[in-house]
């Protein structure tokens, strides 16, 4: 009798990063970031491109998330050191210039290794006394994951052109070796997320390309495949009381094409639609109505200057295949273009 009363949540995640059990697929994003970083003969960089709410910031909290059961070492370069490796998550979206990053990836490393070195007046100051600390002391490889660190470039360009090419290069040598630690070897590397892709978000914000100098391997996120969200359907539902049939996944993959949020978001309606709807019909018709009324506010809250122009792209492309209704699409579309226009400028 008890039994009956558990009520089944909805088991779709859409309003913050995916953690845990609920991180679905990305398993050659993760072998790719690996190979790149630590598995390499020499410590790379990596720079991972993707639109709004495509699972950046999932992809580096699950990387984040394998420090607990990480227990390969790392030979830098030119080394005959033997190192373990710490992935550092650091999001440096809010930081306004150079001296708040190093804070950011400082206040990193102290989370992850929680040593008693004080808090200087100088970020980059401190930066060094920890990276010193950790590699010297501690014998770590640091792998920083850094989120959202076009926000960061466009911030710091915004103000003064000079500051980003500058910085830029500087964060290349730091890449290369680190002078006050003077070991004439690699003692991190970085894992960055941005919407734009580098070549892009140079070119966009005046930065010199070679001056910069940041040597990264580029890796695109994608959307899933109709295959990946029959899976992600699977997993998700396997305490549930029901399931979805094929044609409902098809459904869903029409509507939100493997896009991983609207994914989620989509399965998330019609999970709690077909609790209440038996006509199948009718359940259908719901569920695309309420697909569409979210996916119109989603992209309004989106809008203007926020929405960076490959995530614009990527979702006039989306409702140009949606199966929607024509209404809808003029609509969408409209709003899509006046968006579009006002990033082009006149
Ligand atoms: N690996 C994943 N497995 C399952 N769902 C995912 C995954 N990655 C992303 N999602 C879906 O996408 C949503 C957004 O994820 P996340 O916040 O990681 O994206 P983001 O790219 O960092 O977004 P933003 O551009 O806002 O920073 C999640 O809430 C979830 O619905
Ligand atoms: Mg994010």
């Amino acid at each position: 009798m008890f039994n009956d009363n558990t009520i089944k949540m909805n088991p779709f995640v859409y309003n913050s990063p995916v953690r845990g059990k609920d991180f679905f697929n990305r398993e050659q994003a993760v072998e790719k970031i690996l190979k790149e970083t630590v598995r390499g003969k020499s410590q790379g960089s990596i720079w991972i491109t993707g639109e709004r709410q495509i699972g950046k910031t999932s992809l580096l909290r699950h990387v984040q998330s394998m420090n607990d059961e990480f227990n390969e070492k790392v030979t830098p370069y030119g080394t005959k050191k033997s190192l373990d490796v710490a992935f550092v998550f650091a999001n440096v979206q809010g930081c306004e210039n150079e001296d708040e990053f190093y804070n950011t990836l400082w206040q990193g490393l102290k989370d992850f290794f929680d040593f008693k070195l004080k808090k200087g007046a100088n970020g980059y100051k401190n930066f060094i006394n920890a990276m010193t600390e950790v590699y010297i002391r501690r014998k770590y490889f640091t792998v920083f994951l850094i989120d959202e660190f076009d926000a960061f470039i466009e911030t710091i360009s915004y103000k003064e052109i000079h500051t980003a090419t500058n910085f830029l290069a500087k964060l290349s040598s730091l890449l290369q070796e680190i002078d006050e630690i003077d070991e004439g070897s690699k003692t991190f590397s970085c894992v960055f997320t941005a919407n734009h892709d580098i070549k892009e978000l140079l070119t966009a914000n005046g930065i010199d390309n070679r001056g910069s100098g940041l040597i990264v391997e580029a890796l695109n996120l994608k959307w899933f495949t109709q295959t990946q969200v029959s899976e992600l359907v699977k997993k998700y539902m396997k305490d549930s009381d029901f399931q979805f049939t094929e044609s409902e996944i098809e459904l869903c993959f029409k509507s939100a094409q493997g896009y991983p949020y609207f994914t989620q978001k989509m399965l998330s309606l019609m999970y709690d639609a077909k609790k209440i709807i038996t006509n199948d019909k009718q359940y259908r018709n719901t569920v695309k109505v309420e697909f569409g009324e979210m996916f119109k506010e989603t992209i309004e809250d989106w809008g203007g200057d926020n929405m960076p122009m490959r995530t614009l792209k990527k979702l006039i492309e989306m409702v140009q295949k949606m199966d929607l209704g024509r209404q809808f699409t003029v609509v969408v579309m409209k709003t899509l273009e006046i968006y579009l226009r006002a990033k082009m400028g006149p």
